[in-house]
């Protein structure tokens, strides 16, 4: 039974590497069908956070909730059969499969094929530039349309809530904008969207609610326009200095 109004329940987790520890008692909630953000510059520990939602790094502390159920001991295919969707970091689409392809294997945590082909038009209804390429390699678009195709796969499970690890990482300003309206067009039909980003600004305008990560823990939460505006993140953030100013290039 669920035990709250919420979604996603992040609550008190820790995470260590060893003896390094990249979170410390971070907790977080998504509620239904909101835009929530989680900001934070270079190894603050914002895909960490990610990787704890599906299991893929273990919890030192702590306990996560979907729905009221208690998930931390699930493994990350029962995570994904239960509702939740990654768009991981650099979209990590499959290359060398067609975008067809990379739809349906979206959706192989689905049973029934006939719903597989209905999920499908509807993704390409949403993304029609995807219907018209789905025999094209994924490989040989443009970073904004393989987002668009990490975007459109997760979709494809039909999930409660879509996790991605930042989405606007290497694209141009337009493809920004175009790629968050698309969070928010997702959000529109009800699917709730937990974005990690270090692109504060861009994500503060379409989220909901806003928290913000520095080394391991969360220094501000808060309504995405109050976090906005807040003198803090103005001089951290917002200001001159963005804050992904001392970032690399990503390595693909
Ligand atoms: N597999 C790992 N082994 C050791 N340290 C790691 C590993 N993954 C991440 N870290 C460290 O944990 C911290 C948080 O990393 P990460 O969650 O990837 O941050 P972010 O996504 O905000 O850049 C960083 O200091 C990073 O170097
Ligand atoms: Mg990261």
């Amino acid at each position: 039974m669920a035990s709250s109004d919420s979604l996603l329940e992040v609550r008190n987790i820790s995470v260590y590497y060893g003896s390094f520890r990249a979170l410390e008692d971070v907790s977080y909630t998504v509620g239904p069908g909101s835009v929530v953000c989680l900001l934070g510059g270079n190894a603050s520990g914002k895909s960490s956070s990610m990787k704890a939602i599906f299991g893929t790094v273990p919890l030192r502390t702590g306990s996560i909730r979907f729905e009221g159920q208690r998930i931390d001991g699930w493994t990350t295919a029962k995570r994904v059969a239960a509702g939740i969707a990654a768009v991981p970091e650099g979209r990590r689409v499959f290359a060398n499969l067609s975008v067809r392809e990379n739809l349906e294997l979206g959706a192989c945590t689905l049973r029934d094929g006939r719903a597989v082909r209905t999920y499908l038009d509807a993704v390409f209804d949403q993304f029609p530039q995807l219907r018209e390429r789905q025999g094209q390699m994924a490989g040989s678009m443009s970073g904004g349309e393989q987002q668009m195709l990490a975007f459109g796969r997760a979709l494809m499970s039909r999930p409660k809530l879509i996790c991605m690890d930042e989405p606007s990482m290497g694209m141009s300003p337009a493809l920004v904008s175009r790629n968050f309206k698309l969070i928010k067009s997702i959000r529109e039909r009800g699917t709730a969207v937990f974005v990690v980003e270090q692109n504060a600004r861009a994500a503060l305008k379409i989220a909901d609610y806003a928290y913000v990560l520095r080394t391991g823990s969360v220094m501000l939460r808060g309504p995405a326009e109050q976090v906005a505006t807040d003198p803090q993140m103005q001089a951290a953030y917002l200001g001159h200095t963005p804050l992904a100013a001392t970032v690399p290039p990503a390595a693909h």
